[in-house]
């Protein structure tokens, strides 16, 4: 039990029309917490939560995996502020941005934030964000922020309905369960909510296998366990980006010609200085992405999904008797199938 003053009360969004008390639930027990100067407590089961320099930690750690877990994403935001280990982060953040359209008026909450390098950018009524990793939420520069919690996103809770937007960029895929994760944006979410993704997409996971870190992309993603992990969300838009321009464009192109034709596309890649001068193009692509993004799309797989989606709704009876209908007939041509 908490020993704190009721007089020691204050709000520490100070900015914020919010107190704590309306947006975090107790992560042990999901009960309502209260906030103090330095501290918030749980009224349920007491347990207290310090907030250092702004930020809210949640330590959560329950065993050896999640210990070294913590520790891997705490190294790598180290050695990520001092030298990015993403290059051309901007080519991926001006198109999101773009993607979520239009927050203003709107409570954000970005999971797996970084050091907030978007979500400072966007206009909206409140931001929050959540990391496993201080060094990037005390990197954040002040203000720019409303509420920074750092912890594993599975295990933080919030006030039901809370938010209007909740942001998972390139997060999906690196945790150790990311239904957790999923389950708890379900609740966060009012019942018009958004949830805005950004996926790799069909990635070849083997690259992470030399990785000076111990935990990177844990999963790969495709439409059927996207689907899955997101069963209680339905997509309302995708956009495919990033087009993957590994191989030379002469055998993308081969690989779709009757294979005479591709036998002649091919001989002729090797000609001369074509090969040479195919590469530089490529190069100049690749430099100047997203610009041909959609062109280049049309032959390259995309490296990323981003996708809004919204909490499921029952459908209208029509197209629930329509739905019927469709599956009906289908079960019964596809048993016809399965069982000859
Ligand atoms: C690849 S970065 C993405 C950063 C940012 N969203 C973007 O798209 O540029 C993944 C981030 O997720 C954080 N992260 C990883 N696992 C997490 C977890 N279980 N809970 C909260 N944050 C996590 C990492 O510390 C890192 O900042
Ligand atoms: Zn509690």
């Amino acid at each position: 039990m908490l020993d704190t003053p009721e007089n020691t009360e204050i709000n520490i969004q100070k900015k914020s029309k919010y107190s704590l008390g309306d947006i975090l639930l107790c992560p042990r027990c999901s009960s309502r917490i209260k906030e103090y100067a330095d501290i918030i407590e749980c009224l349920s089961c007491h347990s207290a939560y310090p907030i250092v320099d702004n930020i809210v930690i949640f330590n959560l750690v329950e065993s050896e995996i999640e210990q070294s877990y913590a520790n891997s994403y705490e190294k790598l935001a180290n050695d990520d502020l001092q030298h990015s280990l993403v290059a051309n982060r901007e080519t991926y953040h001006k198109p999101f941005l773009k993607f979520l359209g239009n927050l203003k008026g709107k409570k954000i909450l970005d999971i797996g934030s970084s050091n907030a390098l978007y979500l400072k950018q966007i206009e909206c009524d409140f931001r929050a964000c959540v990391d496993i990793a201080l060094p990037f939420l005390k990197d954040i520069p002040n203000g720019a922020v409303d509420l920074k919690i750092c912890g594993d996103a599975e295990k933080v809770k919030f006030v039901n309905g809370f938010f209007d937007v909740v942001i998972a960029a390139d997060v999906l895929e690196h945790l150790l369960n990311p239904r957790a994760l999923l389950d708890n944006i379900y609740l966060a979410l009012n019942k018009n909510g958004k949830l805005f993704t950004h996926v790799p997409w069909r990635e070849d996971l083997s690259v992470y296998k030399d990785s000076p870190y111990e935990y990177t992309h844990l999963r790969s993603f495709n439409d059927y366990n996207f689907t899955m992990l997101t069963s209680n969300f339905e997509i309302i838009r995708n956009r495919y980006s990033y087009p993957k321009l590994d191989i030379p464009i002469f055998h993308v192109i081969s690989e779709k010609l009757p294979v005479k034709l591709s036998r002649l596309v091919k001989k002729l890649y090797f000609f001369g200085k074509v090969a040479k001068y195919e590469y530089k193009i490529r190069e100049r692509w690749i430099n100047n992405l997203p610009e041909n993004e959609e062109f280049l799309l049309r032959f390259y797989p995309p490296l990323f999904r981003t996708s809004e989606l919204r909490i499921k709704r029952d459908p209208r009876s029509f197209n629930k008797l329509v739905f019927k209908i469709i599956g009906t007939l289908l079960e019964k041509f596809m048993k016809s199938k399965a069982i000859q």
